[in-house]
């Protein structure tokens, strides 16, 4: 048998840009086909009983750190805040008034930008108007996005009237050095408060970001920050590759090319990382860049087949509709992709005309179904046969086999360990819109 190909070897071989396949097909290939009219019809033909999920945006920090690739914006008087606020209320109303009904919701998820942003009332008021006009389930899962270094008393007060039950915390990178260059700059004392008090107040689970990748950071540096993290008790941590896309989020253009690791280093970080994680921490590693505790529910879903992938990376939510609430917001409904207007303007503007704000999205084909299940399966690790009009595609798979990073026997596929870190090039192989594009959008690097 031949000898496995070194690290370094697969780097080279893989590092090219790819998409994290969050949807497929993936946002770049959303177009104006579908909006708020097309919107409007697919909500008035979801099956009554399906569970849903929702998803709400705030595109609002008080802070902008230099690494940031999400839709936000520093804003600091409370009006543009109010206003938005108001508007989130009124789509909601939009989306019941269409559905005709008080739809099951077995999940929200509050993101951003940083939800606490908005002024305490607001929070609450919006979270009791989803009660309102939907059927939150009594066990739901109610999750939020949080800057811990933006956490004060009254912020709390309100995610605990909330009913928030999970929570994330960004924390990047505990490095005093590092956090000045990447304009983050987050003591580990208030970290560690920030998640005493949010189990206080009822967070049965919190998750911790990490990023590797970033200026500075080094082997030691990294491992480091993983012990300090693994000091905070988190049930789940996620690690990203600090994704650099200075040509679309500007502010980035600050962190300047040369004080970025290379793609070797960002492998062993992440591989510290990692090693840190399982070894040292317990944690089980569940699909690309996730971590859980053994009895977390996402680890167990992990090991039965239950994971899912969505616009928030990996989730045990497996509602069949995900409606998104707020700027940039995407839904996955029964039909396909709808996404609101990016700006908060825009948003503002469609909504307050009694408009949908969707102005982008996709309709799947039967050929998108097939190939959004394959790689979705290949993003959450699993081991799955491939369907038959994809088996012509799937020859690619020999090399991923032949390299150790995959086990391929012509009809079905398991990703192998070493292959856990290569999924988004495995997924590729699937991806239609990628072959078929040589104009192809700018992703981030694989690695
Ligand atoms: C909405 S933020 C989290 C909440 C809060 N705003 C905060 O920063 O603590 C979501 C996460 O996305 C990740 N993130 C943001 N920009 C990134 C980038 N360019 N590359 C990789 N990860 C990024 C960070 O780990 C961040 O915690
Ligand atoms: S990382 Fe979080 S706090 Fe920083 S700018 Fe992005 S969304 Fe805001």
């Amino acid at each position: 048998m031949a000898k496995p190909p070194s690290d370094a070897a697969l780097i080279a071989r893989y590092d090219g840009r790819v998409p994290r396949y969050t949807s497929y097909p993936t946002a770049p290939h959303f177009s104006a086909a579908i909006g708020a009219d097309v919107y409007a019809q697919w909500l008035e033909a979801i099956p009554a009983g399906a569970a849903f999920s929702l998803y709400l945006h705030v595109p609002f920090c008080d802070r902008l750190c230099l690494y940031c690739g999400c839709n936000t914006a520093v804003v600091r008087g409370e009006a543009p805040k109010r206003a938005y606020a108001g508007h989130l209320l009124e789509e909601i109303n939009m989306v019941a008034d269409r559905l005709g009904r008080r739809a099951r919701v077995t999940h929200v998820h509050w993101g951003g930008g940083t939800p606490t942003a908005l002024p305490p009332d607001c929070l609450t008021g919006i979270m009791e108007h989803v009660r309102r006009r939907f059927d939150v389930v009594p066990d739901a899962e109610i999750a939020v996005e949080l800057d811990p270094s933006r956490l004060d008393t009254p912020a709390l007060e309100a995610l605990a009237r909330m009913g928030i039950n999970r929570a994330s915390l960004g924390v990047q990178d505990f490095d005093a050095r590092v956090q000045q260059t990447i304009g983050r700059e987050q003591s580990f004392a208030e970290t560690a408060d920030a998640a005493r008090r949010l189990r206080q107040i009822g967070a049965r689970s919190l998750n911790l970001d990490l990023i590797y990748g970033l200026p500075l950071q080094t082997e030691d540096s990294v491992a480091h920050t993983a012990r300090l993290a693994l000091r905070l008790g988190a049930d789940r941590v996620s690690v990203f590759g600090y994704a650099h896309v200075p040509w679309m989020k500007k502010h980035q253009a600050l962190i300047q090319d040369e004080m970025l690791p290379d793609a070797a280093a960002r492998f062993a970080q992440t591989g510290i990382i990692r090693r840190i994680l399982e070894e040292e921490g317990g944690y089980e590693p569940v699909g690309l860049d996730h971590f859980a505790l053994p009895d977390d529910s996402m680890a167990r879903a992990a090991r039965t087949g239950g994971l899912h992938r969505g616009f928030q990376g990996y989730t045990t939510d497996a509602a069949p509709v995900l409606i998104g609430l707020g700027a940039s917001a995407i839904g996955t409904l029964p039909q396909g992709y709808a996404q609101n207007e990016s700006s908060a303007a825009a948003y503002n503007a469609a909504i307050a005309r009694g408009r949908f704000a969707v102005s982008r999205g996709v309709a799947l084909s039967d050929d998108d179904r097939v190939r959004r299940s394959v790689i979705e399966s290949i993003m959450c690790g699993g081991n799955f046969v491939i369907p038959p009009e994809l088996r012509q595609a799937a020859s690619g798979l020999a090399q991923f086999a032949e390299d150790g990073l995959v086990l391929w026997d012509g009809e079905s596929v398991t990703v192998t360990e070493r292959g856990r870190l290569f999924v988004r090039n495995i997924a590729a192989l699937f991806d239609a819109y990628l072959q078929h594009h040589t104009a192809a959008p700018r992703h981030a690097t694989a690695m």
